[in-house]
């Protein structure tokens, strides 16, 4: 693929538009005003904090990724949303409970000034919940177009230049790709005849593909991640990702993982169990967006492990992922993980994990970069599936039939050297023998 050309500078405003208007996106929005009235840093995230190496080590160049590629200013992201619950961003935020009082009274009228548009929902498809602030249509595609009403109408009253959308609505029942999903034309007559197959998350990713709008997706749900919405975004020049942010316990079982294999340490179980109790957690609750969630979690051992290549190592690894909801943690999850390996001779060792996290704080920066970095890669012409993006999904997508990359640091590295691909940068392989010459 050649590199490319030049990218168009970020002039103007960047509208962010978030389905689904819970914990996550109010910690995100929150935070980034924070950010910008100068109150608080934002950890966590690389578009604002990371360097990146350029040249030789001894050349000394490492400039910060934001001063290396044209991203938005933070000064120009304008917020909006939707949700099946009427509460503007700061009552949302107050109920989910994330950040403090304090921290929250500091950005109250900016947050009290975002109010979300009616949702696209139904009930079918995450069972636990049951909102009223919802759009009334004859069909699922009468639904979608009033979503892409909805994108025009924002893109004119708030005068954005450019618009990004990232999925951050609850997580739905689990839908396996059906005939329905496999072109535009069959996706569309889907939605005019109520397909049980067309999730609500999906008239969000066509109305956004079909408006030329990014798309991430933050949730396990097929969503965008569907022949039909890829090859829109193709026709459309829109890129797209997803899915399902990596954030606690994935992050660390795709760091564990590639140790294990890079010692060629056997393993014969992992047993991940978690409690939360914020929404999510009672979304998670019903077993169908479980099932979702649950093969989400699963994927990234098999295809970190490889046992096809390493039988003696990893043909029998028993692998279990349960959610637990439990309400007085909040959004403070406590992940355990229960890891047996084994060593020379076969002999076995443990290694336990907990992680006491806070899911949301762990979510917002990773919608902070994905919202800046697609924008990056719409204006400098990449369209599709970006799979450079990888390294903030659980289960990256991924051209057909190539399987996806879930080592977090070959993600790290295939992210950074496509930020230097773009900007005309040598690539970095950590060779290293030129400095032994
Ligand atoms: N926080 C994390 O660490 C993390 C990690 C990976 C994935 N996720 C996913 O991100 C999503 C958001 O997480 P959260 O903690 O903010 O959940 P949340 O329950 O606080 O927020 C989700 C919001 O989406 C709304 N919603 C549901 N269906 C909708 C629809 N069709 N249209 C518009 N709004 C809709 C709900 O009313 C709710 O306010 C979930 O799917 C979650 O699984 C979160």
């Amino acid at each position: 693929m050649e590199k490319p050309g030049k990218i168009a500078p970020p002039k103007g405003k960047l509208g962010v538009l978030l389905p689904g208007m819970g914990a996550v996106s109010t910690t995100f929005m929150a935070g980034v005003e924070l950010v910008r009235k100068a109150k608080a840093q934002p950890v966590g995230s690389l578009t604002q904090l990371s360097t990146i190496r350029l040249g030789k080590r001894t050349d000394g160049r490492s400039p910060l990724i934001k001063k290396f590629v044209p991203l938005s200013d933070l000064k120009d992201l304008v917020f909006g949303g939707w949700d099946i619950f009427k509460d503007n961003a700061y009552q949302a935020a107050s109920k989910a409970g994330v950040l403090s009082e304090n921290d929250l009274e500091k950005v109250k009228p900016f947050l009290s000034g975002i109010s979300p548009m009616k949702a696209a929902f139904d009930r079918e498809y995450v069972r636990r919940l049951d909102g009223t602030y919802v759009k009334k249509g004859k069909s699922k595609y009468d639904l979608a177009l009033q979503i892409k009403d909805d994108i025009e109408n924002f893109r004119k009253t708030k005068r954005v230049s450019r618009l990004v959308t990232c999925w951050c609505g609850s997580t739905e029942v689990f839908i396996k790709p059906e005939e329905v999903h496999s072109t535009p034309e069959k996706f569309v007559e889907a939605m005019k005849a109520n397909h049980p197959a067309i999730a609500p998350s999906m008239l969000y990713a066509w109305a956004s593909v079909t408006s030329g709008v990014p798309f991430a997706n933050g949730a396990p749900n097929l969503t965008v991640d569907i022949p039909a919405i890829q090859q829109l975004a193709l026709e459309h020049n829109v890129a797209i990702c997803g899915k399902d942010f990596k954030t606690g316990q994935t992050m660390m079982k795709t760091v564990l993982a590639p140790a294990f294999k890079a010692r060629m340490l056997g393993l014969q179980g992992w047993y991940s169990t978690n409690i939360l109790g914020n929404r999510d957690g009672e979304v998670l609750d019903d077993p169908g967006s479980f099932k979702t969630k649950e093969e989400s979690k699963l994927g990234a051992l098999e295809y970190i492990l490889q046992p096809q290549l390493y039988p003696v190592l990893y043909s029998n690894v028993f692998h279990k992922v349960r959610i637990n909801y439990y309400p007085p943690r909040g959004d403070n999850k406590e992940g355990w993980d229960n890891i047996d390996i084994f060593g020379w001779l076969g002999y076995p060792m443990q290694i336990k994990v907990d992680f006491l996290c806070r899911d949301s704080i762990l979510a917002a920066p990773i919608v902070l970069d994905l919202v800046l970095f697609l924008d990056l890669a719409q204006r400098a012409g990449m369209r599709g599936i970006q799979e450079w993006l990888s390294f903030y999904f659980k289960s990256p997508m991924t051209a057909p039939g190539l399987y996806p990359e879930h080592d977090l640091f070959i993600q790290l590295m295939k992210l950074k050297n496509t930020l230097r691909w773009m900007m005309g940068e040598g690539l970095i392989t950590h060779l290293g023998q030129e400095y032994y010459d």
